[in-house]
């Protein structure tokens, strides 16, 4: 059967204090809205979800563009079944609907197949838990015989109904048919003044549709996130989760409270993680690596054996077998190295290519660079290629010797097997195989003589 999905995200979320809207506040480095969408579209790729939208639509609208789904506008928000009933349109007869909520954005795939299953074209299935504290969520309301008969909301509940701790998570899947036909009949007469969606589930019980409760894999799955606090906790469980995802494929954590994913990250046998890694966008580390503490990794491919050592920042980089990287190195976008490459303390590569088995080892900034294989830069060397215009390309040819506080002031050539003296400015090529020297010659003043204080 189709699923139609609807996530209803018109709510304000006045309680984050905040001016982005409440479910573009981001969780794991990714708006809240868009992990639900995520797993709408895992749920039924073939099928577009409806998203609901309230007044700060457009904001939505914007930051979401290229999301696969039908943005339908709430103009007022007058409850959960007003915001569904404006998504109907979009909507087949024939399929059933899940509901989702923007703001409840660690429901499993795995929870909502287990709901879908529950349900069918004359059945209904809810996702409810058991809760200590059941404070603030709808309640489920069961018969002598244990069937749901309907859901009361908090706010309208008798003290014995308060009692329950079986709660609504909001999320359900519902015959389209029937909720077309219900929807219009849903009254305002609550403590609230809206519409609930939650009053169809006594509808359809009047008419002897079968009510299903399914109970999530994970109770913090059904958390709605209305305030920073939330947010946060949910951060922590998102952020669990995934270390324990990782730790199941053989990588190893050394402590999964602080380690940190925020995107797609593939992750090979044997890995290493110390404290504090984050993890950005998409990221391949491959067997064998070990990435030291305190290092963040950004859209960036390590190759096997790959040693990143403490505080390194790595960003876009294409990174070699057997590379050691840090510590306190920083590779920014397109800074590609080939296996065994070097690079060591305060070095900062951009856009370049170094070659295998280059050592790039101490306090150095190579930028539009191509250095070739076996090359060997000494401390402080820097790339001159920004000339305040443009920007002009180093290339150091295989086997060349940098010396130690070198200027290369691109464009420039440095030919293989090239020597540059320590403390040179390089400004024209560098023939290879030769020593080029470009510096002042040293000399010492003859009888100088150290100014003496004068007598008063
Ligand atoms: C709702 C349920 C409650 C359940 C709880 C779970 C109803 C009447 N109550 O209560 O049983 O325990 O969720 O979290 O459904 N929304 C709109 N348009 C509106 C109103 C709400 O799009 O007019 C969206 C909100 O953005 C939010 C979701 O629907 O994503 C839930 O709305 P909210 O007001 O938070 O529902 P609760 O009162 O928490
Ligand atoms: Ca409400």
């Amino acid at each position: 059967m189709t699923i139609q999905t609807v996530i209803l995200a018109a709510g304000q979320g006045k309680r984050m204090h905040s001016d982005l809207p409440k479910v573009l506040h981001c969780l794991a480095g990714k708006p809240m809205l868009e992990h639900v969408i995520e797993t709408a579209v895992k749920i039924m790729p073939a099928v577009k979800p409806v998203v609901v939208y309230g007044h700060q639509g457009d904001v939505l609208k914007d930051r979401l563009s290229q999301a696969p789904v039908h943005w339908v506008h709430q103009a007022e928000q007058l409850g959960t079944g007003h915001a569904l009933q404006q998504a109907l349109g979009h909507v087949s007869d024939e399929a059933l609907v899940l509901v989702l909520y923007g703001d409840a954005p660690l429901i499993s795939v795995a929870t909502l197949k287990r709901l879908i299953e529950a349900a069918s074209a004359d059945a209904i299935s809810i996702l409810t838990a058991v809760l200590d504290k059941p404070t603030g969520y709808g309640r489920i309301k069961r018969n002598a015989q244990q069937q749901i008969v309907g859901i009361v909301e908090e706010k309208d509940a008798t003290a014995a109904e308060r009692e329950i701790h079986e709660v609504n998570s909001g999320i359900y899947v519902l015959p389209a048919k029937q909720l077309k036909k219900w929807l219009p009949q849903l009254k305002n007469k609550n403590a609230q003044g809206e519409y609930y969606l939650t009053d169809v589930i006594a509808m359809a019980v009047s008419e002897s549709m079968q009510v299903h409760a399914v109970h999530p894999d994970k109770q913090q799955e059904i958390c709605g996130i209305n305030d920073r606090i939330q947010l946060a906790q949910a951060e922590r469980f998102y952020q669990q989760r995934q270390a324990d995802v990782l730790m199941r494929q053989g990588v190893t954590l050394m402590d999964p409270a602080r380690v940190d994913v925020r995107g797609e990250v593939t992750i090979g046998r044997d890995v290493i993680l110390d404290v504090n890694v984050i993890l950005e966008g998409r990221v391949v580390i491959s067997d064998g690596c070990v990435i030291g503490a305190n290092t963040i990794i950004r859209n960036s491919e390590l190759g096997q054996q790959v040693e990143v050592r403490a505080n390194s920042i790595i960003e876009g980089a294409s990174i070699g077998d057997h590379c050691v990287i840090g510590p306190f190195a920083r590779l920014r976008p397109d800074a590609v190295l080939a296996p065994h490459a070097h690079i060591g303390n305060f070095v900062e590569i951009k856009k370049s290519q170094v070659g295998e088995g280059s050592k790039i080892n101490h306090l150095s900034y190579i930028g539009d660079s191509e250095v070739g294989s076996k090359v060997n830069i000494g401390a402080g060397t820097i790339t001159c290629n920004y000339d305040g215009v443009n920007k002009h390309k180093t290339i150091i040819g295989d086997g060349a010797f940098i010396g130690s506080g070198a200027e290369l002031v691109a464009p420039v050539t440095i030919g293989a097997g090239a020597t540059i003296g320590a403390g040179s400015t390089i400004t024209e090529n560098a023939p290879a195989k030769q020593l080029t020297l470009a510096r002042a010659r040293q000399h010492t003043v003859e009888h100088w003589r150290r100014p003496e204080k004068e007598n008063k």
